[in-house]
């Protein structure tokens, strides 16, 4: 059994001040290696997120026989090509990464040999039957751990030359998009998907610069599978691809400023593709002061600084095409709620119950643990605020988004927090709480005898 770890945070007693360096973006991190890995030549980044989730990508892309060196923030793939992957000896075990299940099924698709991929106990619960119909529509064989009307992992996917399909997304998802766009690349002719909703399009970003066919027409990406190989991924001018920092790790960052008063932060070159920042752009609704600067796109993706100082929120209604722009940010936003003066009620925000935990159950439990009243809804919730925290034990559902979002509640908490199972954070940003010791939030794990 891994050994947990309890993070104590104290009530914020002064303002957060200084500049930030947010690790690299986990979304971007994974497509750079898998994608990497498609193409025909060297890909180097820089920036690249080493957490939990995106190792797990690595290590599954090695037994598949893909040459990948990882030094710290920098990794060099050596690219194989569509149809240079070797079978696994064994079952490849993705840990507790569904971008890294989902995507790579896209991908074994078109492998003439059969893999079995597998996880820990929380992927093992999340759905997958999303992605097995269209990949099966496309003539791959998959098999999967069937419950009632579920599919669960292990899937074990026979891949081989595919059909080209026109599939319209069931539900607004990047990682059932770009499952289905990864297979078109081995497809017998030209494919199509129709979006449910603007979900992340970084898959679709890198394809194009690796010159694949892939064109983008509203919520249509037309994909034609490519007869020249696709080209390494860099900032175009034979530079490495520069990863910026994680928007969704970010939010932690620009919440607790936002909230503890009299802060002011800066946050160095974060992603800024429109279709992850939601949360930024209902923060400045609700009121708070965060401005981008220095705004650039490289590598083909927008980026730029945030400065943010604290400020008052006022909540507000949330449903709609912004809830899958900011699908990660529900357990941070609801954080932020609890401290906005009036109501805020999230709508249309079901696909939360199926993340690496129910947020929306594990956010109601959590908050609720600090003595906020929230309401549980099917498909989101909803609170009055502002309301007062009170300190006390909390469990992080073996979420790592939930358990920085309750690191952060706790710095307006009346009493210190200890959060249970903290050590879940590394899945995604594992500095995490050093990143917020130097911007002067007192928080320390528990067997460093506080
Ligand atoms: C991701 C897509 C989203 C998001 C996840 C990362 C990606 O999942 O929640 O953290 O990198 O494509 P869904 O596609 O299931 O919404």
């Amino acid at each position: 059994m891994p050994k947990h770890k309890t993070l104590t945070v104290q009530p914020a007693t002064q303002p957060l001040r200084g500049s930030a360096l947010v690790a690299g973006d986990k979304s971007l991190s994974h497509r750079v290696a898998l994608l990497g890995a498609l193409a025909e030549g060297t890909t180097h980044a820089e920036g690249w997120l080493a957490a939990e989730d995106t190792l797990a990508t690595l290590r599954v892309l090695r037994a598949l026989g893909v040459p990948i060196a990882q030094d710290g923030d920098r990794i060099t793939v050596t690219g194989v090509g569509l149809q240079g992957f070797s079978a696994p000896a064994d079952a490849l075990d993705c840990g507790g990464s569904g971008t890294t299940m989902r995507l790579l099924s896209g991908i074994l698709a078109g492998q003439p040999f059969a893999t079995t991929l597998t996880g820990n106990d929380a992927l093992r619960r999340r759905p997958m039957g999303r992605i097995a119909t269209p990949l099966r529509r496309m003539g791959a064989t998959i098999e999967s751990h069937v419950v009632g009307q579920r599919e669960l992992p292990p899937l074990t996917i026979t891949g081989g030359p595919l059909r080209a399909i026109d599939y319209t997304l069931p539900i607004a998802s990047a990682q059932v998009k770009s499952a289905v766009l990864l297979a078109a690349l081995f497809a017998d002719g030209p494919s199509t998907v129709i979006e449910a909703g603007p979900a992340r399009d970084h898959t679709e970003r890198m394809l194009s610069a690796m010159g694949a066919g892939l064109t983008v027409d509203g919520p249509t990406i037309r994909v034609v599978p490519p007869t020249a190989p696709l080209r390494p991924l860099g900032d175009g001018a034979g530079g490495p691809f520069r990863i910026p920092a994680d928007p969704s790790s970010a939010a932690f960052l620009v919440v607790a400023a936002t909230l503890v008063r009299g802060s002011h932060i800066r946050l160095p070159d974060v992603g800024l593709n429109p279709t992850r920042t939601g949360l930024f752009e209902l923060l400045q609704q609700m009121g708070a002061k965060i401005s981008p600067e220095n705004a650039l796109t490289q590598g083909g993706e927008p980026r730029g600084d945030l400065q943010v100082a604290g400020s008052e929120l006022n909540g507000l209604p949330i449903g709609g095409e912004i809830v899958v722009r900011a699908i990660d940010e529900f357990p941070i936003l609801a954080v932020a709620a609890t401290q906005a003066s009036g109501r805020t009620e999230v709508r249309d925000a079901a696909e939360l119950r199926v993340k690496e935990s129910d947020r929306i159950a594990a956010v109601v439990a959590g908050l609720t643990a600090l003595g906020a009243k929230i309401e549980e809804r099917a498909d989101g919730f909803a609170l009055n605020g502002p309301q007062r925290l009170r300190g006390g034990t909390v469990d992080s559902a073996m979420d790592h988004r939930l358990a920085m979002a309750l690191a952060v509640a706790a710095l307006v908490a009346e009493g210190p927090v200890r959060i249970e199972r903290a050590e879940v954070i590394d899945d995604s940003f594992p500095t995490f709480v050093p990143l917020m010791r130097a911007l002067g939030a007192e928080m320390a794990w528990e067997c460093e005898g506080r």
